[in-house]
Parts: structure tokens; sequence; C-alpha cells
């Protein structure tokens, strides 16, 4: 499976945090924001990934990111010239997609839970048409809302509905098979001129083969795409690395965890990310554990 991380858009919420930014490299706490969903591709098992960002912003996600080879992983980037759409990103990435099946995270998207990756690959594994991620929100008519049967089969999925049929939010995480390439290529964009990743998902949902997986209480979900819910990831990141004495999403302990990398690979990041700072010291702590 393949991973895309979409970090373009116009981040017009943000603004002027965005004026000049890109959204997803401003600090969640203690680390650039495409490091959360980079992080949940890699746990995923997913080594090939591309980042997707907008003509003024790829080559500062290049310089922070590299090739990815100190990550043991293949990173490519491609730029989006407008934002037109989610939907869009498939086209963008036909190629590097190839016949492989893809998975598609949003760059301002964090998820945190101890299943999380687990249930990743299970649901690559047993993917047929498409898998998305419900979270279960107070607030869905603020949301994509999906309605399912017992089994998780999606019945329905209604764009900021005003009589919401659950309770269970659309998040940005999306798993298809190699099919959504050319479907993608063949929807129409809607009234505002996007390729709506709605009516792609839609598609599946009409022969029974889009599955919403419930991410459950057990984990968290952000969006952070207001100035309140950027704040609220980083001081639910915050809260939690101080009370546990971890990191999450830390690139470097994710790669090592999952084998990517060695103890000699960690600790020369470590040292490359000095240990004047207390990430690097983590990093080299780690290495030396
Ligand atoms: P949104 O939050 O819906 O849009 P935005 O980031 O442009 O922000 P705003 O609504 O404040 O103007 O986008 C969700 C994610 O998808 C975000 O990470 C940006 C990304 N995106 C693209 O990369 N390309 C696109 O064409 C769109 C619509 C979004």
């Amino acid at each position: 499976m393949r991973g895309i991380i979409l970090a373009g858009g116009s981040g017009t919420r943000l603004r002027p945090l965005t004026s000049v930014h890109s959204k997803q490299l401003l600090p969640v706490y203690d680390k650039p924001m495409v490091y959360y969903p980079l992080a949940v591709l890699m746990q995923a098992g997913i080594r090939e990934i591309l980042v997707i960002s907008t003509p003024n912003h790829l080559g500062i996600y290049r310089e922070l990111l590299g090739d990815g080879s100190k990550l043991g992983i293949t990173l490519a980037y491609a730029v989006q010239d407008e934002p037109k759409g989610l939907a869009q990103a498939l086209l963008i990435s036909r190629e590097f997609i190839g016949s492989e099946s893809v998975c598609l995270v949003l760059g301002d998207n964090i998820f945190y839970g101890h299943r999380l990756p687990d249930m990743l690959r299970e649901e690559a594994e047993r993917l047929d048409g498409c898998t998305l991620f419900g979270y279960p929100v107070s607030d869905p008519e603020r949301y994509g809302v999906a309605e399912t049967d017992e089994a998780g089969n999606i019945l329905s999925l209604e764009e900021k509905p005003s009589r919401p049929k659950s309770n269970l939010a659309v998040t940005g995480l999306y798993m298809y098979d190699n099919e959504a390439v050319d479907r993608a290529a063949g929807l129409a964009p809607s009234p505002r001129g996007e390729l709506e990743i709605t009516d792609l998902n839609l598609t599946f949902a009409r022969e029974g083969r889009a599955r919403l997986v419930n991410l459950g209480r057990g984990s968290a979900w952000f969006d952070t795409g207001t100035h309140d819910s950027l704040l609220e990831a980083s001081m639910f990141v915050q809260l939690l690395e101080k009370r546990q004495g971890i990191r999450i999403s830390c690139l470097e302990e994710v790669a090592y965890r999952m084998g990517f990398i060695d103890r000699e690979q960690l600790m020369l990041i470590g040292k490359e990310l000095s240990d004047s700072s207390s990430y690097g010291r983590y990093v080299m702590e780690l290495a030396s554990a």
C-alpha cells in the first residue's frame, strides 16, 4: 500500500498564521503538524509516501523531511497547483500509486490511539473498495457524517447535515483499492469547483463496498483547521507527553520501533537534532536505552 499526505489547501481559517506559512508545518506543541499524519502512515507499515503541497510550500517539506532515507522510508513530492479538492490527490498521485492500493491522510489531522496501528494494518488487509474511519463527536452537524449498518457498511454519507443520522464524523484518513484512481478521474467538480472526496466515497457506498471503522472512545482525533482546535491539539499532546514521559508521533522513534532504522541510525539523528532540544535528547536516550 502507498501513502499520500495531502498538505496543500489555503488555510483561510487560520490566517494570518497561514498568510505566509503552510498550515501543516505549524507547530503542534513540539513538532510540525505534518509529523503526526506521517507517523500514522509509518505505523501502518507504509514506507512509500507522497507528500502533496502547494507550489509555494512544497520545497519546505522537502527541506524538512528529505528523501525519507534517514527514517528508512521513501518520500516523494508532488505539487497541487490549486486546491481543487481532496479527490484530486488521487489524480496527482496516479503514477506514484501505480497498481497498488492507497492510504490518504490529510496533513492537518492528528490521530492518537494505541490500537490504531494494528487497526490500520488489519483494514489494509481486508480492503475492498474504500474504508473510512469515523470518530464519535458531540456536534456531528459540523462534519461529514456516516450512517452504517451493524457490520460497518456505509449506508449514507452527508456533509454537514442539519439532522445527522449518526454521531460519527468522517475523519481525514481514507483507504482505497486501486479502482479509486479511475473513479476520481470520472468525478465532475462540485458547485464549489472541487473534486469532492465524498463523491468518490459515495461511488463505493452505492455498491456496498464502503466500510466505516469506528475509531471509538479509546482514541483521539483532532482536525487542526481553526485557532482553537490548533491550540487544543497542542495542549493534548503536551499533557500526554508530560504526564507519561513519552513523545507521540516522534518520527525517529516510530522508524526505530517499526524496524525501519537501527539503533546507530537513531543515535545519529538524535545528535543532529542536538541535545539542547528536549526532543533531540529524547531521541538520543531512546538510542542508548
Ligand atoms: P480544509 O481544512 O478543508 O481546507 P484548507 O486547509 O484549505 O483550510 P480552510 O478551510 O481554512 O481554507 O482541508 C483539509 C486538508 O486538506 C488540509 O490539510 C489541506 C488539504 N487540502 C489540500 O491539500 N488540497 C485541497 O485541494 C484541499 C481542499 C485541501
